[in-house]
């Protein structure tokens, strides 16, 4: 009874003083989800000085504050520009100053080791950095021993906790020896799906209407989302990985990889024939298809399609779930795994609000 009568009251000091102050870059479908949950109760601590979409800014309070924030930047407000954004979470009086980055903007991921050694935290969804070239997670941990928090828990598994996971047992002296899962919540759901009864094609269509691909589907097909989310997960358990050193194997055929998106669209049945015989192939010994990432205890990663057997984990997966299976030097009889909802505005936006809390 006494902790509902506290926590309104706690609401209402933060909202008099707010203890952090964020910057939001992209406000697309994530950064959507995220503006919602900054007005609720949970995120009274947090004022939002600037936000961003690609094209246009604002960090006038009452527009902020406007709930339609994220419509009226498509039409209104001011040019984009870094600088000024960094100057309104500068001029604020929080001892917190975040910036999240909710694009899959190269070009901002390769600027949050500068914000960090300028004194910001960096939370974000974008891989980019992480998830990137070795040179640039590098100056990230060298920044990271600076001083300054990165929140990354939304960039793998949409917030699961498995790079918490992963760092925890680190931390205690344990050793990862297998990673295995599957990263991709609109390649679980293909394939979770898929079963020969209809054409690869149609699937496809089907879980890009229902907004589970990417408008391009080759950003999901072509593994390379998986790679970078693999890369996360490798350099964490201590495997820093260059990202040829993950094998990716891409379902689109090298045919269609330069169209344009509506050639592409046009021509999905082109995807049907090569996996239909694979299908057929894998079932006939008993198995099913799953697109996995692996990696070993020699650090060698592979990312693409594997024939299961029936009784494989990932034969146990619903939806666009996400499935993370890590052997250590201490769960070695048995995985430890982590299952669940790996896609989704809502748990993204969520992982990034958790991140960002954490920080005061
Ligand atoms: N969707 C999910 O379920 C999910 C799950 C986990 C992680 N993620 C990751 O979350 C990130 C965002 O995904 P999303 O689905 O929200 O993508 P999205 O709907 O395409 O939104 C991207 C946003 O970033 C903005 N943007 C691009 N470049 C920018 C820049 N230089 N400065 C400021 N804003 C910029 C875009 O602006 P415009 O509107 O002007 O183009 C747009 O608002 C990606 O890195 C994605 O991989 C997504």
């Amino acid at each position: 009874m006494s902790a509902v009568l506290i926590e309104p009251v706690q609401a209402s000091r933060a909202q008099a003083a707010p203890a952090i102050a964020a910057v939001l870059l992209g406000t697309g479908v994530v950064g959507g989800a995220f503006l919602k949950l900054l007005n609720t109760p949970a995120a009274a601590s947090i004022r939002l000085v600037g936000a961003a979409n690609s094209r246009r800014q604002q960090t006038q309070g009452e527009q902020l504050a406007d709930r339609a924030l994220r419509e009226k930047l498509k039409t209104h407000g001011d040019v984009r520009n870094d600088a000024l954004l960094l100057e309104a979470l500068e001029s604020h009086g929080a001892t917190v100053k975040v910036i999240i980055d909710a694009t899959a903007c190269g070009t901002l991921a390769s600027r949050h080791a500068e914000w960090l050694a300028r004194g910001y935290h960096v939370v974000t969804a974008n891989k980019s950095l992480a998830g990137g070239d070795l040179p640039g997670w590098r100056a990230l941990q060298a920044a990271l021993a600076q001083g300054g928090r990165y929140g990354d828990s939304a960039t793998v598994g949409a917030g699961l906790p498995v790079i918490s996971t992963l760092r925890r047992l680190r931390h205690c002296g344990d050793a990862l020896l297998t990673l295995e899962g599957v990263f991709s919540g609109s390649l679980s759901y293909l394939f979770n799906q898929y079963d020969g009864s209809q054409p690869f094609s149609a699937l496809l269509r089907r879980a890009r209407e229902l907004g589970y691909t990417e408008p391009d589907p080759r950003s999901d097909l072509s593994g390379e989302d998986v790679a970078r989310k693999l890369l996360i997960l490798a350099r964490c358990a201590g495997f820093a990985l260059r990202p040829d050193e993950v094998e990716v194997e891409s379902l689109v055929p090298e045919s269609l990889r330069q169209l344009d998106v509506e050639s592409f669209l046009s021509r999905l049945e082109e995807l049907d024939e090569p996996l239909a015989t694979r299908y057929a192939e894998a079932k006939a010994r008993g198995g099913s298809l799953r697109f996995l990432a692996r990696l070993n205890q020699r650090g060698r990663a592979r990312v693409g399609l594997v024939e299961v057997p029936a009784n494989h984990p990932a034969t146990r997966l619903y939806g666009t779930d996400n499935q993370f299976a890590l052997s250590t030097t201490r769960y070695n009889s048995q995985p430890l795994v982590i299952q669940g909802p790996g896609a989704g505005p809502e748990v993204t936006a969520q992982a990034l609000l958790g991140d960002v809390l954490a920080l005061a």
